[in-house]
């Protein structure tokens, strides 16, 4: 990407997909003081970004985008056409952003490429113990005077082998976690990871697959990860192993998985994450009927156990968010080197 320009004047930052936590911890961290925090109007839509709602920046410098806005060339064109220059994303991922049209602009765009990995992995974690031990249903049933135990038949954690694919920094903070649950831990990642191998074995995909009790995603989707979970990996999978999935919605192939949980191959999913999840998450649905049948069939299963996007929310997490955001946008207005940066087009 194009480095920083330097840009003393005040600015407008128009916020997409900005829910009333945004504003919360925007406006705390902005009240908190720091470099360049003052002089900042932001403008919150609730909407998300797309080619319809752009517009709504005309006038703006920047614009700070989540992870379900879409930053693809059209949109990219029409928001320098209108004024703005710099991206601020307020998430780790950038799989929403057109990487090549950003560097034809000579657009700014910085990310917050790491706040609390332990978030993650610490939902992720609340989802195998929730899904293994059904802590859901029990809490339902004993609501309901049912204080029946059928149904609710878990495994023991320890001594299970844990596969974790992508050891960056939330793979490597569940795979701590799994070791203290006293479970053996394999990674797979294309890139050598050291601190993993301090905490469990890194071995080529194909064996973490046949020899994981439970497989959890933790690398980013690109065009090669796309998929990754497909009907050929769901075949590799032990038999009944269960899939957990908090990294992004398009690393596993929806219809595949349906029909390796109907075949009973699959023993059991944790998503966090869903590929069409841009029409439903991060909303109230509950008083609307929900088009998506892929979505409507997922619910139906008894071991399928969804959460909306939720592993990054938390007090810590959001308070990093916001002032690393702040830093992004201080950095891109003085003209200074921004560790946070995109990466360049391939
Ligand atoms: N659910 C949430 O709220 C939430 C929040 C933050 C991040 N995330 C997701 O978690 C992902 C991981 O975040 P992180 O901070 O650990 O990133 P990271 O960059 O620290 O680690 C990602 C790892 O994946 C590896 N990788 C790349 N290609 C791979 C492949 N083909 N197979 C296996 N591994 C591969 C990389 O080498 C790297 O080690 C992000 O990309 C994002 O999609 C989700």
């Amino acid at each position: 990407m194009t480095a920083p320009q330097s840009n003393p004047h005040p600015v407008r930052v128009a916020m997409f997909s900005a829910q009333p936590y945004d504003r919360r911890f925007f406006e705390e961290a902005r009240a908190a003081g720091g470099p360049g925090r003052g002089d900042i109007a932001i403008d919150y839509h609730d909407t998300a970004l797309d080619i319809g709602t752009a517009v709504l920046a005309q006038g703006c410098g920047a614009v700070c985008v989540f992870v379900n806005d879409v930053l693809d060339a059209a949109v990219l064109e029409r928001l320098h056409g209108g004024g703005v220059r710099a991206i601020l994303l307020r998430c780790a991922g950038f799989n929403n952003v057109d990487l090549a049209a950003l560097a034809r602009l000579g657009m700014f765009a910085a990310r917050v490429p790491a706040y609390s990995p332990e978030a993650v992995a610490e939902h992720a974690l609340a989802m195998i113990l929730t899904l293994n031990r059904h802590t859901h249903r029990a809490f339902n049933r004993v609501r309901e005077g049912n204080f029946a135990l059928d149904g609710l038949l878990g495994f023991t954690l320890h001594g299970k082998t844990a596969g974790i694919v992508g050891t960056g920094k939330i793979g490597l903070a569940t795979a701590r976690i799994l070791r203290g649950f006293g479970c053996r831990v394999l990674g797979y990642d294309p890139y050598p990871s050291p601190a993993f191998e301090a905490l469990g074995s890194m071995v080529p995909l194909d064996e973490l697959l046949e020899l994981s009790d439970i497989v959890s995603l933790h690398c980013p989707l690109t065009e090669a990860t796309r998929h990754l979970v497909s009907h050929a990996t769901l075949g590799r999978m032990k038999a009944g192993a269960m899939l957990v999935n908090t990294s992004r919605g398009a690393l596993v192939d929806t219809a595949a998985v349906i029909e390796a949980l109907k075949s009973r191959r699959l023993g059991a999913l944790a998503i966090d994450v869903y590929e069409q999840e841009s029409a439903l998450f991060f909303r109230d649905h509950s008083s609307d009927i929900i088009a998506d049948d892929v979505f409507g069939r997922l619910t139906s299963f008894p071991n399928v156990l969804i959460t909306g996007h939720q592993g990054f929310f938390t007090v810590e997490a959001l308070r990093e968010i916001a002032a690393i955001t702040f830093d992004n946008l201080a950095c891109w207005r003085s003209g200074g080197a921004c560790a946070n940066m995109l990466p360049s087009p391939d």
